[in-house]
């Protein structure tokens, strides 16, 4: 088990509400290490992200192409095309 330290804080941003900034630890912890732990991208690859528009999957896709991805592609359900 990790020790926690000051470095794990990050000063919330102003323009992020409490009840959303409450949200990014676990699903964005979750994502962090798989993506950038556990895949350790290179630069220029793919990386393919099912469940892209859940909480995990959101943070995913965006750590993916901050990680070095060329293209990120967003698995996700027809419900969130607009209308
Ligand atoms: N959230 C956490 O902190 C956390 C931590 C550790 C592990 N996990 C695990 O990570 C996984 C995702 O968690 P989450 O919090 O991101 O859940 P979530 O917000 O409910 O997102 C799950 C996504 O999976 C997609 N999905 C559901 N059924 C599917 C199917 N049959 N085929 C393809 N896609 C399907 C949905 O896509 P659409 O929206 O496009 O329909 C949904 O966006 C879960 O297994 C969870 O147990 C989560």
């Amino acid at each position: 088990m990790r020790r926690s330290t000051a470095a794990h804080l990050a000063r919330k941003p102003a323009s992020l509400g409490h009840v959303e900034a409450a949200a990014v630890p676990m699903a964005g912890l979750t994502a962090y290490q798989f993506v950038v732990e556990h895949l350790a991208l290179g630069t220029g690859g793919t990386v393919l992200v099912n469940g892209a528009a859940g909480g995990v999957g959101h943070f995913a896709v965006q750590l993916a192409r901050i990680a070095g991805a060329e293209q990120v592609i967003r698995v996700a359900s027809g419900r969130y095309e607009p209308s």
